[in-house]
């Protein structure tokens, strides 16, 4: 990895050229609308990406992604019922195929042609199903952000979730952030030693991470379930920004105090952060933490849960009230300066500004 010193990127200001809540959001990627349990021959509604979409399985298995409005009279097809692999909608009837196309009028012959719901491409990797929300001629499949290692047999996970009363582009800044977690999170996730530690940025083009290596005791989310507690630790911690949807985090953990023979493997720890926009001021968050230590222990698992979940509300309410002071005061939004630890978010936000620009630039 090239890196950067960070030391030496000079702050910059604040700028047109930046992401920020009120950037139109990117259609053109893929983003998490359900985990593969909640879909299911039960319709559900969700909304998504400043829309709303009911999901469900089609006799063969496969998960259906279409818009919620009845095209009839705006009814929500969630409230409806499955036939086979169709949807009928419970206000007056009509009935829609998997590719949104209606197929039946009750009393009623023919079908016009321009009776139909949007219908997006749903692809599964469990534990979650994805969708594309932009130009179907334009889907990519090798776009899709699936980590291999999430949902292998190599790692055990689990999944938490939260609604975030904020924008997608702050929780992305906040991912790249490490600076935040002796202050933010002192008491689960930081240690003082973090806040002083150096970061080895990478900012080329769409390729956006940042380390820290510390040397410290670790926070007991970890040092419980390793039973390190009170041990130095070598913890590098990495965060990277992957996609619109999905950001990873990533922790490799060494003990000083013991043989690194006799701490194989190395404890690794990979958390896929989920973001997915409700609106450009709500956000859908996932987290699948994932780690080869402690394996097959549910308690561990749940001991694990709890600590994230007392971290990730600190977040919650970082980026909730730094969402609302922006909007409350959005004349003096020019306000923010940088200092040089920003500089991934930075990077990010300059990167998903252009992707937002260049589908604009794209629908005029
Ligand atoms: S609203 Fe759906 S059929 Fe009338
Ligand atoms: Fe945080």
């Amino acid at each position: 990895m090239a890196s950067i010193p960070i030391e030496s990127r000079r702050p910059v200001e604040n700028s047109p050229h930046l992401a920020d809540s009120h950037t139109p959001l990117i259609r053109n990627a893929w983003y998490v609308v359900a985990t593969s349990e909640e879909i299911t021959r039960e319709p559900f509604g969700r909304d998504v990406m400043e829309t709303s979409v009911v999901m469900f399985r089609s006799t063969n298995g496969a998960p259906v992604v279409l818009q919620n409005r009845c095209c009839h009279r705006s009814f929500p097809l969630a409230k409806g019922m499955l036939e086979g692999d169709s949807i009928r909608c419970g206000y007056h009837g009509p009935r829609y195929d998997t590719s949104g196309r209606c197929v039946e009028i009750p009393m009623q012959d023919k079908v016009p042609d321009n009776l139909r719901v949007r219908a997006y491409p749903a692809r599964e990797h469990a534990p979650f199903v994805w969708a594309w929300f932009g130009d179907p001629a334009a889907v990519d499949e090798a776009a899709l952000p699936h980590p291999q290692w999430l949902g292998s047999p190599d790692w055990d996970f689990y999944l938490g979730y939260l609604t975030i009363n904020g924008s997608y582009v702050h929780m992305h800044e906040n991912l790249l952030d490490l600076s935040h977690l002796s202050f933010l999170h002192p008491k689960t996730f930081g240690t003082p030693e973090y806040a002083l530690a150096p970061v080895e940025l990478t900012a080329n083009g769409t390729d956006i991470q940042v380390w820290r290596r510390v040397t410290c005791e670790l926070p007991d989310i970890y040092s419980v379930p390793l039973q390190w507690k009170g041990m130095k630790v070598l913890r590098s911690s990495g965060s990277q920004f992957v996609a619109p949807g999905l950001h990873v985090n990533s922790g490799i953990l060494k003990n000083l105090e013991i043989l690194e023979a006799e701490q194989q493997p190395i404890p690794l720890v990979k958390v896929a952060q989920i973001i997915t926009p409700e609106t450009r001021l709500k956000t859908h968050y996932w987290f699948a933490v994932c780690r080869n230590f402690a394996r097959n222990q549910p308690e561990i698992d749940n001991f694990m849960r709890n600590a994230q979940y007392a971290a990730f509300a600190e977040d919650k309410f970082a980026i909730e009230q730094i969402t609302r002071l922006k909007e409350l005061d959005r004349d003096s939004d020019g306000v923010e300066r940088h200092i040089p630890t920003d500089a991934p978010g930075i990077a990010m936000r300059r990167h998903l500004k252009a992707l937002s620009d260049l589908e604009g630039a794209s629908r005029q």
